[in-house]
């Protein structure tokens, strides 16, 4: 089993106090990595958008979907997964390393918290590798020249960029645009992206609760599907079925699926020609 450190920085304080969106994710999906202030924030969401646990469940199952597919169909061996959130179940190195063992991933994430669990994501099949490395999206090019990364990473070949449910946390004010940019133009031809974003399209409760994540100084910015896809994926080719419900992609499983207003969530994967 070969295992990176974790990037050699000072472990930064877990601050409690307030709410942050790495553990109220966890805590939609059953997790027990929460505080107070996370459970708090999290129940006042749930009171008016009960079904957040399902569109978070909807989320990770499109990760899992996504990541199968690069592996499986496009080929992918690398992965540069920033806004990894907390270890659960499927992680990206353990869905593409079921499909190829050599596959490598970078975890990128700027909560303290999962720093101080990144040793549970760096399990790595013997042939492959994954490391963690704690940065901020809005800093694109310290991810892109950290030496971890460029240490996992071989960049003369495709790597799938994964912003999955972080999008939506970064507002027009820090530039997403020009964030994905700058991260899509040190790939080469034949990358991809996977992303997916909270929309209040479908449900007024997850419309309203932007505002409830703005009150509590939790950066949030819900965007429709033609905003989200101008995003994430101009200028590329979109995977079919292309942008639609996180619930809905390439998902094959029988049976009834959550309605719109219960995803709330878009989702999309795109090869950079
Ligand atoms: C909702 S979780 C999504 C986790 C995982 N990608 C998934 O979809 O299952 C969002 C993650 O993004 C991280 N995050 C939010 N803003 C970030 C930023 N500016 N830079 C790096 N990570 C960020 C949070 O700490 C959290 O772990």
């Amino acid at each position: 089993m070969e295992d990176s450190p974790v990037a050699g920085s000072p472990v930064p304080q877990v601050d409690t106090s307030r709410p942050h969106s790495a553990r109220m994710y966890d805590y939609f999906l059953g997790g027990k990595n929460h505080f107070a202030a996370d459970r708090e924030m999290a129940a006042k969401v749930l009171a008016s958008t009960p079904m957040a646990r399902t569109s978070a469940r909807e989320n990770r199952a499109f990760l899992g979907r996504a990541v199968r597919y690069l592996a499986a169909e496009a080929g992918i061996r690398q992965f540069l997964d920033i806004g990894t959130g907390l270890p659960t179940a499927n992680n990206t190195h353990e869905v593409a390393q079921a499909v190829a063992p050599s596959s490598r991933v970078v975890y990128v994430d700027n909560d303290p918290l999962v720093l101080a669990h990144a040793r549970a994501l760096l399990t790595s099949s013997p042939e492959g590798r994954t490391a963690y490395i704690h940065a901020d999206l809005r800093d694109p090019a310290a991810i892109l020249n950290d030496p971890v990364t460029r240490d996992v990473l071989d960049f003369t070949q495709p790597v799938a960029l994964m912003l999955i449910a972080i999008l939506h946390m970064i507002p027009d004010e820090e530039k997403p645009a020009e964030i994905i940019a700058t991260l899509l133009d040190a790939l080469p031809p034949g990358s991809y992206i996977v992303a997916s974003h909270i929309t209040g399209e479908h449900n007024e409760g997850a419309a309203a609760a932007e505002g409830r994540f703005q009150e509590a100084s939790l950066k949030a910015q819900w965007r429709n599907s033609d905003v989200f896809a101008r995003l994430a994926f101009s200028d590329l080719d979109l995977v079919p079925p292309g942008v639609v419900l996180t619930s809905e992609w390439r998902n094959d499983e029988p049976g009834p699926r959550p309605t719109a207003a219960d995803v709330s969530a878009y989702g999309g994967v795109a090869r950079k020609p």
